[in-house]
């Protein structure tokens, strides 16, 4: 039988923290939805929580919708949510209830015949639950900034997140180095380096500091030493959120990594005669205009999820690898989780650039 046939409508939603790109995915999945199988396609607001909803919040999308500037625009126009497991909610007498039954509900009143879900590991892993408890088709598209999903060699919003980092070491350069100061810049990535890695490289940084590489402030500082040797009057840091600080204690608040920048300079401010300034990124990595490599992939992604859609293979994850889109398994997609391996190509790019990680005396 021919599994486009049966389709008529299927849910689109994002899931997880937003990331530049997702609007420019939705599009995709839409266009191709609707002008190339002639479906319709719902957007879920909020991710899984537009299902929890009574009435269910959600939208019908449809191609014209993309003429604008839609595509070009960060965050996700359909919204989302990185909390509230629905397997373990959390209610607000502060009991955690199942309520995946509710969702799955409400996905068949929709009477949709397929969902794609955007989102990270993570969200992946409890949409995945959900489809499977509810015998519900589904296609997932990889999206982080952290770039931390193993299977897939980029995910949508890691490439603006790594452009917004890069930029802010353009900008602190010319003012580092008028004032001889030692600027350091903390990236977001959760337990990933990836971003700090990619933007200490393209943004020229001196100082990479990443979860995956231990290091000695006493080597950061034979760094500074070095470069001021050599007549260099400023330095350059790029630290990654979850990188330990000093002492080897990561450095979190309320559950997330915050702070790690600023427990490097404070003691850095100890150790050499320079003023130190701390820059932390935050969430810019996460806003603004989708990259032109974002805007690309999310389409690549987005089409492809859907003809994997129209050819009835489900439970499965879109991933970009040696140049191409592939698909594979959600439950193998998600299984490794890819930090920066320490003996990584753009590691040794690092270092032949001469970046010291602080885990080596300065040469
Ligand atoms: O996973 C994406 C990410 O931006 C991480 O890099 C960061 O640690 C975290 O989300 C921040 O989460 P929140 O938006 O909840 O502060």
């Amino acid at each position: 039988m021919n599994q486009a046939q049966e389709i008529r409508k299927i849910g689109v939603l994002t899931s997880g923290g937003d990331c530049a790109g997702l609007n420019a995915a939705i599009r995709a999945i839409t266009m191709r939805a609707e002008t190339g199988y002639g479906w319709r396609v719902l957007g879920i607001e909020q991710g899984t929580a537009g299902l929890l909803a009574r009435p269910p919040r959600v939208r019908a999308l449809t191609a014209s919708m993309f003429d604008g500037a839609l595509m070009r625009t960060g965050g996700t126009f359909l919204g989302t949510t990185n909390r509230g497991d629905p397997f373990s909610y959390p209610m607000p007498d502060g009991r955690k209830i199942d309520r995946s039954g509710e969702i799955i509900d409400a996905y068949r009143a929709l009477d949709l015949q397929a969902l794609i879900a955007i989102g990270g590991d993570g969200s992946q892993a409890i949409i995945r639950k959900l489809a499977r408890q509810g015998d519900i088709p589904l296609v997932c598209i990889p999206k982080t900034i952290d770039n931390d999903i193993g299977a897939t060699e980029v995910a949508i919003g890691y490439d603006t997140a790594v452009a917004v980092a890069t930029e802010a070491l353009d900008k602190l350069q010319p003012t580092a180095a008028s004032h001889d100061r030692i600027m350091i810049l903390e990236v977001m990535g959760r337990d990933a380096g990836h971003i700090a890695l990619a933007a200490g490289i393209a943004g020229g940084a001196d100082v990479i500091l990443l979860p995956e590489i231990p290091y000695k402030i006493d080597h950061v500082v034979g760094k500074i030493a070095a470069l001021r040797q050599a007549g260099r009057n400023f330095s350059l840091i790029v630290v990654a959120e979850a990188a330990p600080d000093p002492d080897g204690r990561t450095v979190e608040r309320h559950g997330r990594y915050s702070g790690v920048g600023h427990a490097i300079g404070r003691r850095l401010e100890d150790l050499v005669e320079a003023e130190v300034r701390v820059t932390v990124l935050g969430h810019l990595q996460r806003g603004g205009q989708p990259s032109p490599r974002d805007r690309l992939m999310a389409g690549v992604f987005g089409t492809h999820a859907v003809d994997l859609i129209a050819q009835g293979k489900f439970d499965r994850m879109v991933a970009w690898q040696n140049r191409r889109a592939v698909d594979i398994p959600i439950e193998d997609a998600i299984a490794t989780y890819a930090c920066v391996a320490p003996d990584s190509p753009l590691v040794n790019t690092a270092r032949g650039l001469g970046i010291s990680f602080g885990d080596r005396p300065a040469a």
